[in-house]
């Protein structure tokens, strides 16, 4: 519960308590701002310290060379794409004043699997977000349909193992808003306990939800 972990360290109430307000604006993050974003993403578990990512920063008329790459992206994948929804593409760094691009970047031949670099570099994104959010910004996770394409993996430097995994829009919050919660989802619903050769049950219920254990497997 947010309250309550906010009482016990101000880490978990950021950490149950983040919520992302409408897309930020004003005065993109200062350099300093930017540098602790960024650092933020460098601490994320990270299976024989690969670093299977990297950062792309587009700030003023960068956004723009982005929207371009990512309208172009649209065109390419789909040439009979409407002129709405290519627009749509191009405006999408135009939502802040800030973009930072992540783009996962996989080790090859590394004997870490591919899935646990993307997920490092999924944790980067949030890393990004709630390090913004600590900060007072508005930080919000965002994509786009096409992430891929020439022109945007020419603008990006994309490898051809890496991957454009969104972007986070960073900048004021509107307003000092600060967003409703989002409901509280109960446990039970998504969390299970497994314990010895009974099945698995929800959390903090009795409520069977699985087979599990041993028990099922030597039936
Ligand atoms: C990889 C990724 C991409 C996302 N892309 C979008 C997006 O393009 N548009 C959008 O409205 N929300 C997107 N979201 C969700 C928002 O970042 C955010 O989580 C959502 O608006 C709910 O707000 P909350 O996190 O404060 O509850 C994305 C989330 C992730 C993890």
């Amino acid at each position: 519960m947010a309250g309550t972990a906010g009482a016990a360290s101000p880490a978990l109430d950021l950490l149950s308590s983040r919520r992302v307000a409408p897309d930020p604006a004003g005065t993109p993050p200062t350099p300093a701002e930017l540098e602790i974003v960024l650092r933020a993403a460098t601490s994320v578990p990270d299976h024989g310290r690969l670093h299977p990512w990297r950062f792309v920063v587009a700030t003023g008329t960068g956004r723009a060379v982005l929207g371009d790459a990512l309208a172009a992206a649209v065109m390419e994948a789909r040439p009979d794409a409407p002129e709405a929804t290519v627009a749509k593409a191009r405006a999408k760094p135009m939502a802040a004043p800030a973009v930072v691009v992540l783009v996962a970047s996989p080790v090859t031949g590394s004997n870490v699997p591919l899935w646990e670099q993307h997920a490092s570099a999924a944790c980067c994104g949030h890393a990004m977000v709630l390090a913004g959010s600590a900060l007072g910004l508005g930080a919000v996770w965002k994509s786009a349909g096409v992430l891929t394409g020439t022109r945007l993996r020419h603008v990006l430097s994309l490898g051809p193992d890496e991957a454009v995994f969104g972007w986070i829009l960073l900048g004021a919050r509107p307003g000092g808003t600060s967003p409703a919660l989002r409901p509280e989802i109960p446990l039970a619903q998504v969390a299970s306990v497994l314990d010895g050769d009974r099945p698995l049950v929800a959390w903090g219920t009795a409520e069977v939800v699985g087979h599990g254990g041993m028990t099922a497997e030597r039936q």
